[in-house]
């Protein structure tokens, strides 16, 4: 179970964050080849010519910055790369390289045309960061040894390496560190065709009986994201075993996520309270979102990387530069009546 700070409330169900218990399934689910990896089929199709390109020339793929919200496979897909390549994959994270010499560590690590995957990569820190732009761009590092006026810089060759980073917030990258990458892709939230596929091989791989009516409604409430399809299949089964006879259903799936309060559009309560606050709160909006956030008790960063994504892509929220508005969609959805078109107040429809 993740742990943060000052938790009060369980970890959602559908919050696309990365748990332990996610961890130790997606690493039993998680698609060895592109082939096998359902969606994102443009990002595929270019990834696939640059590895095969690479390969023939006995060259490292060029490094490679994926972004997009959280659990829509960024590392799933480092690793299938790294796979096709045949090379090494040293995964880590970018608070977890605290220091400079933690970096160099591990760039001097790599052997040829290894890839390093480097997770929310916006937060390296400045220093690791600076480390890292001759690295990307002549496959050298400086190290300083000594202090004060004493202190020498020495050049050292690194090995050829594909540096693989991935964000949730590439606004947030600084622009020399996003020069250095040769490849950059965005990875979109799934449809609920692809991620009843990705249901389905779950249940299959985890030997879950599942029907397809019963995979597409938890795939049509997991929010155009694979580990939260994954999450609720688990959860999903629990009721299947001790309601029904083992076997997800339709039914069955209905069920277990009205308990879960995931409504029919994969909508949770914090989404629900998040747009009840704009609509109750401000008249609909708009509203800036530090002021969303703390009305309901929320971070900021949680409701721009979990809930914003999907309810944009549901067309419930707009961003405007006076902050944020509710669409009549998501008026429509709460079962609430939206304004008069000349109120002044539904900017967006
Ligand atoms: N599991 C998680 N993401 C997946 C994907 N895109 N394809 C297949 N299985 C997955």
């Amino acid at each position: 179970m993740i742990q943060t700070e000052d938790m009060e409330f369980a970890p959602r169900v559908i919050s696309p964050e990365n748990t332990q218990e996610d961890g130790d399934i997606e690493v039993t689910l998680r698609p060895q080849s592109l082939h096998e990896y359902i969606g994102q089929d443009k990002v595929k199709e270019k990834i696939a010519v640059y590895i095969q390109a690479a390969k023939r020339r006995g060259e490292p793929l060029d490094h490679v910055l994926l972004y997009g919200p959280p659990g829509l496979g960024k590392t799933t897909l480092s690793a299938i790369i790294a796979h096709e390549l045949g090379v090494n994959l040293r995964i880590t994270t970018g608070p977890a390289i605290e220091k400079t010499g933690d970096l160099v560590s591990l760039l001097t690590s790599l052997s040829d045309n290894d890839v390093l995957f480097i997770d929310e990569i916006h937060r390296l820190s400045k220093q690791v960061e600076e480390i890292l732009y001759p690295a990307l761009e002549d496959r050298v590092i400086d190290i300083i040894i000594g202090k004060g006026p004493s202190a020498r810089s020495i050049r050292m060759d690194l090995k050829p390496f594909t540096l693989i980073g991935a964000t949730t917030r590439a606004g947030q990258l600084s622009a020399p560190l996003r020069d250095r990458f040769g490849v950059i892709e965005r990875l979109e939230l799934y449809n609920k065709e692809q991620l009843t596929d990705i249901v389905r091989r779950s249940a299959m791989i985890l030997n879950i009986p599942c029907t397809t009516d019963g995979a597409s409604e938890v795939a049509g409430r997991a929010r155009g994201t694979p580990r939260i399809a994954n999450r609720l299949l688990k959860r999903v089964r629990d009721f299947a075993d001790v309601m029904g006879n083992g076997e997800i259903t339709k039914e069955i799936a209905e069920i277990a996520l009205g308990r879960l309060e995931i409504d029919a559009l994969g909508l949770d309560s914090l989404d629900r309270r998040m747009l009840g606050m704009i609509i109750k709160g401000y008249g609909g909006g708009p509203v800036g979102l530090e002021t969303i956030a703390s009305a309901i008790g929320e971070e900021a960063v949680t409701l721009e990387d979990v809930c914003e994504p999907f309810l944009m892509q549901l067309g419930f929220l707009g961003r405007t530069p006076r902050g944020r508005v509710a669409t009549r969609l998501a008026y429509e959805h709460l079962g609430l009546v939206p304004p008069e078109d000349n109120s002044g107040q539904l900017k967006i429809t």
